[in-house]
């Protein structure tokens, strides 16, 4: 019977370069020379910017381990970075992810209507994606846009001072036609 070593284990594990193409490498060796070779995290977060645009917008395990020994540093530092900030998806996501603030401010300014109005019109509960995989619904904790409240955050962009009205303009805009799961 075969039994499996941890060096069995240690030949399967694949490279970052075995993982991602040879431009998300040279991009990551651009961020990894903005500083000095001693300090070695700091590159942590554009490394994994960087990794999860190429997959399809989220991260696994395998590529978090990868990204930790290409950098040299220990894989619980990459693990609490990518768990730390709302921007990395720790599985598969849709098209469009709609992260909703619903900490202090946004909750005092209605964000748990607007969570609900989300919810209906795509048919979803947080943290869900439409079975047509076009939206995904995230809720994060404060965006530093407290001005704003209630806000979400698509690709990138922030929508502030949040209605039902403008929520429903935001999913038009998005592609939404009545519900994202055909109905
Ligand atoms: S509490 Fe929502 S952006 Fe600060």
């Amino acid at each position: 019977m075969t039994s499996i070593t941890q060096n069995n284990v240690n030949e399967e594990k694949l490279k970052l370069e075995q993982l991602i193409s040879s431009d998300s490498i040279k991009q990551i060796e651009l961020w990894r020379k903005k500083y000095p070779s001693d300090r070695k995290r700091p590159p942590i977060i554009a490394a994994l910017n960087i990794v999860q645009k190429e997959n399809n917008n989220f991260l696994t395990e395998e590529l978090m381990t990868a990204v930790a020994d290409y950098l040299d540093v220990p894989h619980i530092a990459v693990f609490e970075v990518a768990t730390f900030y709302s921007m990395y998806h720790l599985k598969p996501v849709g098209k469009h992810v709609i992260s909703v603030c619903t900490n202090l401010s946004c909750m005092m300014c209605g964000s748990k209507e607007i969570v609900k109005h989300l919810e209906n019109r795509l048919n979803i509960k947080l943290g869900e994606t439409t079975s047509d995989k076009n939206f995904t619904l995230k809720e994060v904790e404060c965006m530093a846009a407290c001005a704003g409240a209630p806000m979400l955050e698509v690709g990138e962009i922030f929508h502030e001072n949040l209605t039902t009205e403008k929520v429903d303009t935001i999913l038009q805009d998005l592609g939404l036609r009545s519900s994202s799961n055909g109905e």
